[in-house]
């Protein structure tokens, strides 16, 4: 990477504000940053008002990061193209249903030089029924190199500034050591690591044992019964990623906050928990309460949990895999909740 590093946010949903958060103010604290941060946004209208144009002038996202102040350094752009076509570093964080189109739009109009970050949890699908990381659909789309940055980092807590960890997984070092300087802060400690298969495969997963967590809570079952969710949960992504993606797999990564550390955050916390306990209390669609209870924000748990599903059908691996098979049965209705744990009676014995 070149000196005077520009750096572009490509999304500005609750994630992707928190972090311009973090990535405005550290620019200005090395010489080596360049002290514009343009951020994609995509248009809507906030009470006739356009969303960007709020952005800009008040220096808050109205919507998705309620109550916070973006530093003056972050620049709203609707254009994706405009957003990204300087940058050298590009940040991804939109819900992952977006990055092809997203980065298809890009592609050929970025520098050759820029490389990646995804902070995005999910996977993309490819056409065979296997699932694509995203930061793999990134490389391939743009033909840069591509990070990624996951943890225990609900968006809100981290706009709050307050301590949390997160885990870089890189395996460029002089690339991993400007990624610390960009995301660092005294609350928001990065770990970088060379083990960037599981960092990510981690982070999508998760939502699909968080959802576990909230048929969980819906069904009224306490606290022991969240541990074995959560542990029998670990235990299918461990499983899953030394299957699938075992190059450079490293058991360690597990302990980090990409880890074990956003799998708890995530089942206590996260949307994905809480629109599952609605879904078990109320018998909506999950659909409907996306719509009624995320303002706009994706649920990515029960979309990555038929990624998956489609996946292990393919390769015949279903009965090794109870949890994500009762998440994706549940989700689609095909079980009720109560039948969930009948299936974590059946996990597996070996790893
Ligand atoms: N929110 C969190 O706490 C958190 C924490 C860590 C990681 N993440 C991950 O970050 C990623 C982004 O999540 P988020 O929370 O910033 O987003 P979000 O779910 O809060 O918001 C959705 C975003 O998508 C945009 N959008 C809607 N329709 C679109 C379209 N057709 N094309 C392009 N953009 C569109 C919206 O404008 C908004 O910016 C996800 O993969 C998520 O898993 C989120």
């Amino acid at each position: 990477m070149s000196s005077k590093k520009k750096v572009a946010i490509i999304g500005s949903g609750n994630w992707g504000s928190a972090i311009a958060k973090i990535i405005g103010a550290n620019v200005t604290k090395f010489p080596h940053f360049d002290n514009e941060v343009k951020m994609y946004v995509y248009e809507e209208l906030i009470d006739g008002k356009k969303l960007s144009e709020i952005i800009n002038s008040q220096h808050e996202n109205v919507k998705y990061l309620p109550g916070h102040t973006l530093p003056n350094t972050v620049i709203a752009v609707t254009d994706a193209v405009e957003t990204a076509k300087d940058a050298d570093i590009l940040v991804f964080v939109v819900p992952h249903a977006f990055v092809p189109r997203i980065c298809n739009s890009l592609k050929g109009k970025i520098k050759s030089t820029a490389v990646g970050i995804s902070l995005i949890k999910g996977f993309g699908e490819t056409p065979n029924g296997g699932i694509e990381l995203i930061s793999d659909v990134i490389k391939n789309i743009l033909s840069i190199d591509c990070a990624v940055l996951m943890g225990a980092n609900l968006a809100g807590e981290v706009a709050e500034e307050k301590f949390c960890e997160t885990t870089v997984g890189c395996r460029n070092k002089a690339n991993g050591i400007v990624f610390k300087e960009l995301f660092q802060t005294d609350n928001f400690r990065v770990t970088v690591v060379p083990d960037t298969y599981s960092v990510e495969i981690c982070g999508a997963l998760k939502n699909i044992v968080a959802m576990a967590a909230g048929f969980s809570d819906g069904l009224g079952y306490g606290d022991n019964t969240k541990s074995a969710v959560i542990r029998i949960g670990l235990k299918e992504m461990i499983r899953f990623i030394k299957t699938f993606y075992p190059d450079g797999t490293q058991d360690t990564t597990f302990f980090e906050s990409c880890g074990v550390a956003d799998l708890i955050t995530t089942c206590y916390g996260g949307r994905n928990r809480r629109v599952s306990e609605a879904f078990v209390k109320s018998g909506k669609t999950l659909d409907e309460l996306e719509k009624e209870l995320l303002n706009g924000q994706k649920l990515q748990g029960f979309q990555t949990a038929c990624e998956v599903m489609t996946m292990l059908k393919t390769n015949g691996h279903v009965d090794r895999y109870p949890l994500f098979e009762a998440v994706y049965l549940i989700g689609r209705k095909d079980i009720p909740p109560k039948d969930m744990m009948e299936y974590l009676r059946r996990e597996p014995e070996d790893l």
